[in-house]
């Protein structure tokens, strides 16, 4: 589960994007798919699913005027029922009850999980994407699920710009985006200041790659120290120059090491690992943080500049 999730998420962009851009199909293999038993209802719901397509969530969708018949929006995802095998995995990490509370969703894509915050009684839910044709998709599933933008709101914003939003969250996701950016600790820090504080949690996910195990790192080292550098649990981040899984929008993979790393500089606690690759942080305590950027202050009380 840990290195298959990132890689299928990295594939599955892959699949939407030609040399030079992105080519989008009709669905998962170009085709409309008619499954013999679905009803005719079914099947009109299933063409227009298909037309916004490919998915990369896998979303029930209720079929008009057949009670409880429903058309998935990626039946074919090579994960299997994504994201929700995935999320069977960590679900029990957010509370049950978010009555309340206000959720952010980074990188909503389908919306699956700004849908499951809805479901367990958010007060607010944004999800937001730099990508239109994802937006279309989680806007079509909204209005299938009978849901309005009250409900669960979808804008059109990229990582970058979050602090536009000159907003906090009790619960902020932010799942499968950071190895899709050029300056991820950049985003990371915005995306870190935007975690209620105190009290809120980032539910986080990168692909990671590597060796699982990391080292306690000391707080300096000698300049004429190089072994510590060949040593694979010391924090890495492998850049990726061209592409991986046959996707040129995976830049940066870290291990394991360098998410929790980076995690930690960015201001936040780790306080939980409901599974590989996912972190529910917690923002440490705001005294020590550099204003709201995330940016840890070192023990000496000098702002470690990030600029
Ligand atoms: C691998 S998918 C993950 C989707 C979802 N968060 C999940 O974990 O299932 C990556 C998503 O991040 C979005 N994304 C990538 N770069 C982004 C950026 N710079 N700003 C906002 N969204 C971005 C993509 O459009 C896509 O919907």
């Amino acid at each position: 589960m840990v290195e298959t999730v990132g890689k299928l998420q990295a594939a599955h962009r892959a699949g939407r994007q030609g040399t030079n851009g992105r080519a989008r199909g009709t669905g998962a293999n170009g085709t409309a798919v008619i499954r013999a038993a679905e009803s005719a209802e079914a099947q009109v719901l299933r063409r227009e699913i298909d037309a916004i397509g490919p998915w990369f969530h896998n979303l029930r969708l209720p079929v008009d005027g057949a009670a409880g018949e429903h058309a998935e929006t990626a039946p074919d995802h090579p994960l299997g029922d994504f994201p929700s095998v995935f999320w069977s995995a960590f679900g029990q990490a957010v509370p049950d009850d978010l009555t309340g509370k206000s959720v952010l969703d980074i990188g909503c894509n389908g919306g699956f999980y700004s849908f499951e915050m809805q479901r367990r009684g958010a007060a607010r839910v944004l999800g937001i994407d730099h990508d239109p044709v994802y937006l279309r998709q989680a806007e079509f599933a909204r209005e299938r699920l009978g849901l309005s933008a009250r409900d669960v709101e979808f804008r059109r914003l990229g990582v970058y710009d979050v602090d536009q939003l000159a907003e906090q969250f009790d619960l902020v996701f932010f799942m499968g985006v950071l190895y899709h950016l050029r300056h991820p600790l950049y985003a990371l820090e915005k995306v870190a200041g935007l975690v209620r504080c105190p009290g809120g949690r980032l539910v986080f996910q990168t692909m990671e790659r590597g060796v699982q195990e990391t080292v306690q790192v000391a707080e300096d080292y000698p300049f004429a120290e190089r072994g510590i550098f060949y040593d694979e649990r010391f924090p890495r981040m492998y850049f990726v120059e061209h592409r991986y899984a046959g996707d040129w929008t995976n830049w940066w993979i870290p291990n394991p090491a360098a998410t929790q790393a980076m995690l930690r500089s960015c201001g936040l606690d780790i306080v939980e690992r409901p599974c590989g690759e996912v972190y529910v942080c917690a923002p440490k305590d705001a005294v020590r943080l550099w204003g709201r950027t995330g940016a840890a202050v070192p023990a000496d009380g000098l702002a470690r500049s990030s600029d």
